[in-house]
């Protein structure tokens, strides 16, 4: 078993440090929700699909992660609060390069 530490900054502003397993195909929308950083029903709405933006996050590091599917891509386009380094949680998988890997929640959708 080998996990990673990542840096998570939730909604209120609050940063903190988890345990994310590298080898129990998680991805980075499915560990906060283990830790609760955000309120049930706030985050992963759909599951995971890229079909909802309930995961954006703001990358804060210069991490390798993997490019950005065209469904991601489209539903960024249409989310609210988007910057440069907005991505969708669900689709960031969790793997030993994140070690050190930093993120700030974005906040809910209206
Ligand atoms: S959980 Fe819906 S887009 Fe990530």
């Amino acid at each position: 078993m080998s996990d990673v530490k990542i840096k998570v900054t939730d909604r209120e502003g609050i940063l903190h440090e988890v345990d994310a397993p590298t080898d129990m195909n998680m991805n980075l929308m499915e560990v906060i929700r283990s830790y609760e950083l955000a309120p049930e029903g706030t985050i992963g709405i759909c599951g995971g699909m890229a079909m909802c933006a309930s995961c954006q996050c703001y990358v804060n590091s210069a991490h390798d992660i993997p490019e950005k599917s065209d469904d991601e891509e489209a539903m960024l386009s249409e989310a609210y609060f988007v910057k440069d380094n907005s991505r969708l949680g669900c689709q960031i998988p969790i793997t030993t390069d994140l070690e050190g890997f930093e993120v700030e929640l974005a906040p809910e959708e209206p």
